[in-house]
C-alpha cells in the first residue's frame, strides 16, 4: 500500500498509509473501534476507492482498474468476513462448496474430496448437513474460513475474526488460523482490535491511529517499542496519548465487511453473545 488515502465528505478516514506486507506471513492491523479498519480493507479488495495513493496486489495495482481485471485480481483473495456471511438457506457443506461451484468446473466428487478436506481442517467434518442457523457463532465462523480456503487463495483476509465470540472460542480460532496459514502457506492479513488474538496469530503488525499507521514492524520490533501509543494499545492501558472518546463503543461504528450481507453480530468483540452451543 502506497500513500492511501480515503475520506468520506470532510472526513479523513486513512491518511497517507504506506506499509508492505509480507508474502506467506500473518499480518495484522491494529486500532481502536472506528479507526478505519474495515475501510482499509474494503480498499484492498476494490469496494472502495482511495482519492490518492495505489495499492498493488502481487505487484499489479488495483485502484483505479478497470471491473474486469479487478475480478481477476479479486479471485486471488478469500475474504472471511465478519460473522462468515453464509447463506442461509445452503448447508454448511454448500456453502463451502458456493465457490467451487461458482469458479471452477470440478466434478461434485471433486468437490466434496475439497469441502470434506477444509471442513476436517476447521473441525466441522460432522456438522455439514446443518443449516448456519442451526450451529453456533464459533461455527459459522469455521465454516466461513472452511469457504475461505476452499479455492487454495494467495492471501486470506479476515475482518475482525474474533467478533461475537466468548475468548475460549477466539483461542480456538487463533489456533485454527495458525494451522490453516501454515498448511495452505498463504498470505494472512487480519484486521481486528483484539491484541491477544493478534499476539497468538501475527508475524507482524501495524497500528492504525487518528487515521494514520502510526507503526509497523515484525511482532518482536512492535513487542519492545518504546513508542507511547503503541505501548498503550498493547497493553490496553487508560493511560496514553489514546483518549477515551478516540475508543468508540462497539454499537457507535458502523457494521463489518459483512454487515450488508448477513444479519451482522457486530464488532462486539468478548463481549458479543455467547452461543449456548457447547460445541462452539
Ligand atoms: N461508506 C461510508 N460512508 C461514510 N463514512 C464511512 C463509510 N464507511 C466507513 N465510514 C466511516 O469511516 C470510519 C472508519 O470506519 P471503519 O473502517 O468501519 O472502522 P473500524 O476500524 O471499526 O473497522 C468511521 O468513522 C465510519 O463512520
Ligand atoms: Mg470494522
Amino acid at each position: 500500500m502506497r500513500g492511501v488515502t480515503k475520506s468520506f465528505g470532510r472526513h479523513t478516514v486513512l491518511q497517507d498509509i504506506t506499509f508492505d506486507v509480507p508474502r506467506g506471513k500473518t499480518t495484522a492491523i491494529l486500532g481502536p473501534s472506528g479507526t478505519g479498519k474495515s475501510v482499509l480493507l474494503k480498499t484492498i479488495i476494490g469496494l472502495l476507492t482511495p482519492e490518492r495513493g495505489q495499492i498493488f496486489v502481487d505487484g499489479e495495482p488495483v485502484v483505479g482498474i478497470r471491473e474486469k481485471e479487478l475480478y481477476r485480481i479479486r479471485r486471488k483473495f478469500g475474504v472471511l468476513f465478519q460473522d462468515g456471511a453464509l447463506f442461509g438457506s445452503m448447508s454448511l457443506f454448500d456453502n463451502i462448496a458456493f465457490p467451487l461451484r461458482e469458479h471452477t468446473s470440478k466434478s461434485e466428487r471433486e468437490i466434496r474430496r475439497i469441502v470434506l478436506d477444509k471442513a476436517d481442517l476447521v473441525g466441522l467434518g460432522d456438522h455439514l448437513t446443518k443449516l448456519p442457523g442451526e450451529v453456533s457463532g464459533g461455527m459459522r465462523k469455521r465454516a466461513g474460513l472452511a469457504r475461505a480456503l476452499v479455492l487454495d487463495p494467495e492471501i486470506i483476509l479476515f475482518d475482525e475474526p474474533d467478533s461475537g465470540l466468548d475468548p475460549v472460542r477466539v483461542a480456538y480460532l487463533d489456533d485454527l488460523v495458525v494451522t490453516a496459514q501454515r498448511e495452505s502457506g498463504a498470505t494472512f492479513f487480519i484486521i481486528t482490535h483484539n491484541i491477544q488474538s493478534v499476539m497468538r496469530t501475527a508475524d507482524y503488525m501495524g497500528l492504525l491511529f487518528r487515521s494514520r499507521l502510526v507503526a509497523f514492524g515484525s511482532k518482536a520490533e512492535m513487542s519492545t517499542t518504546a513508542d507511547p501509543i503503541v505501548t498503550q494499545f498493547l497493553q490496553g492501558r487508560a493511560e496514553g496519548p489514546i483518549a477515551m472518546d478516540e475508543m468508540a463503543e462497539p454499537e457507535d461504528q458502523p457494521g463489518g465487511l459483512g454487515a450488508p450481507l448477513a444479519a451482522s453480530a457486530g464488532s462486539v468483540a468478548a463481549l458479543g453473545p455467547v452461543s449456548s452451543s457447547a460445541a462452539g
